[in-house]
């Protein structure tokens, strides 16, 4: 039983993908002073936490998750003060700062790759995956790349390839040399110092892999990169000894957190990394963000993922992020925000730290990229019209019906989503149906119930397959979520006892319940 207000295991946390936020300059890209701008919509949303995407100088082959420089800010962004500022205002409000570590590689612009490449003993050449080709002059070995092609790239000056993972302008760098190893670290102390309070890490089992760079064995799959196991290019045992030497650094700072994203991970592997207590705080859990729009597959994958972690560690949910379509896209029926309330009530009230990201509170949908010509993210320019790449869930926040949706007075870098004249934020705060106003509902009904922030879950039974229910509780408070996930009245069979209504204050239920068309229960047990 935890009582105390703890921001990274009992708030919310909110991720920002800072191009597209607020842009305070006019020059169509969102900055740090826009985010700034915006804190008292984030106090009174009821977060407690932001999650900056990448905001280091980078070239933007990744937009951000190719890093030049891992302590600076980038220009477009604004300057360190600013970033200071951002620190400040935000404590002041009680919003704890994540930042995003992309330290799996740099961009091919970083200083240590410039070093590395000049020659085979520069001092920095070792800071990467150099190897020499084979006898016959091909790849050193057969290890693919996620975003297409081989993950070798040749250096004719060099006579040797280097591996990346991700682009060939994202080189991996060398994780077992020390150096490395001790740069890295520090990079954790120096936010740190500056008053972060936690950390994202980028691909995080992907840092290290085989010592022997020995090949993968075969697999089926569609894309080449599935054509084999990724055994030796991941998830390598040396990553937990590494992660509670993070730890010990993070442990020094009260309350600091780091919350991992696993590569090619399941649900198993991916809560290993946090069980013990010792290592990260949390990690992200791929499955419930990919379950289909049914409240049994959502309730597997949460079984799981708790089955998984052990008293030490604490879950933590999302549906979405800039990797993916948005939640709202995937699950709502055109324009209508019914389902986008039900994943939200789910959100909020499972057990598990909920990430929310930008806009999802408004529902907003994913632009659609109607053209290759108009594809900025370099992975659907790779692999147009299959997969036509992340830029529709990075599209600007809609503030309002003005000029740009009230992101920036010019042409954002990406296309404002067409409906923002219907759906932004100024419109949703006056109506009081808004999916806007229902988060900040649902979000203050949480914070004054400790139950639904870390009591014990309990999934109830339902003759219903269409309706999630369960119980969280916490000394004496017994809370009951009951969600119609389906557009058709549904009944269901409260637990002895009465129950008050905290959505609809007065309303007292026992017995049979009607839970009509996708609705929204929070019920606490009446003692
Ligand atoms: C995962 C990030 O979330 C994604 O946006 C990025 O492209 C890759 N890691 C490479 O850094
Ligand atoms: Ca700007």
């Amino acid at each position: 039983m935890k009582k105390d207000f703890l921001w990274w295991r009992d708030g919310i946390i909110y991720q920002i993908y800072p191009r597209s936020f607020a842009d305070s300059n006019n020059d169509g890209i969102g900055d740090l002073p826009g985010i700034t701008s915006k804190l008292d919509y984030l106090q009174d949303l009821g977060i407690d936490a932001i999650w900056l995407s990448p905001i280091y100088p980078s070239p933007d082959v990744d937009f951000g998750y190719d890093v030049a420089d891992y302590t600076d800010i980038d220009p477009k962004f604004g300057t360190m003060r600013d970033f200071e500022r951002l620190v400040k205002e935000a404590k002041k409000r009680d919003i704890h700062i994540i930042l995003d570590l992309v330290l799996n590689h740099t961009s091919d612009q970083h200083p240590w790759f410039i070093e590395s490449r000049k020659s085979k003993d520069n001092p920095y050449h070792d800071w990467y995956l150099w190897r020499d080709p084979k006898p016959d002059g091909s790849e050193p070995n057969n290890w693919t790349s996620v975003f297409g092609g081989s993950g070798w790239e040749f250096d004719p000056d060099l006579g040797q390839y280097y591996y990346h993972m991700f682009y060939p302008a994202q080189p991996d760098v060398n994780w077992r040399n020390p150096a490395v190893r001790q740069e890295m670290l520090d990079v954790f102390r120096f936010w740190l110092k500056k008053g972060v309070d936690g950390f994202r890490l980028d691909v995080f089992n992907e840092y290290f892999k085989d010592a022997d760079f020995r090949d993968n064995p075969p697999a089926i799959g569609i894309r080449r990169f599935d054509w084999q196991k990724h055994i030796y290019d991941t998830s390598q045992p040396e990553m937990y000894p590494l992660l509670k030497e993070i730890r010990s650094i993070l442990d020094k700072h009260k309350d600091a957190y780091a919350v991992g994203e696993t590569f090619l991970a399941n649900p198993e592997q991916t809560a290993s990394y946090c069980r013990g207590g010792d290592k990260l705080h949390a990690a992200f859990n791929f499955d419930f963000a990919n379950c289909r729009w049914h409240p049994e597959r959502f309730m597997k994958a949460l079984n799981q993922w708790y089955g998984s972690l052990d008293e030490n560690s604490w879950p933590n949910n999302f549906l979405s992020n800039h990797d993916m379509k948005r939640a709202a896209t995937r699950y709502c029926l055109g324009e209508e925000d019914q389902r986008a309330k039900v994943a939200a009530a789910m959100l909020l009230t499972i057990k598990g730290t909920p990430f929310i990201y930008y806009g999802e509170e408004i529902a907003q949908r994913d632009i659609h990229i109607r053209r290759k010509a108009d594809v900025l993210d370099p992975v659907g320019k790779t692999f147009w019209p299959i997969h036509k790449g992340r830029d529709g869930c990075r599209a600007p926040m809609q503030w309002n019906g003005e000029v740009n949706a009230g992101f920036s007075q010019t042409a954002p870098w990406l296309p404002v989503n067409a409906d923002y004249p219907r759906r932004n934020v100024a419109r949703q705060i006056s109506d009081p149906d808004s999916v806007l106003n229902f988060f900040k509902k649902i979000i203050s009904i949480r914070k004054s119930e400790p139950a639904l922030q870390n009591g014990e879950f309990k999934a109830l039974e339902s003759q219903e397959s269409f309706i999630m229910a369960f119980e969280r509780s916490l000394e004496k408070d017994r809370l009951l979520v009951v969600l119609n996930f389906s557009s058709r009245e549904l009944s269901f069979d409260l637990p002895v006892g009465e129950w008050a209504s905290l959505i609809n204050p007065g309303q007292r239920l026992s017995g049979t319940m009607a839970v009509h068309p996708y609705q929204v229960a929070i019920l606490k047990f009446n003692t």
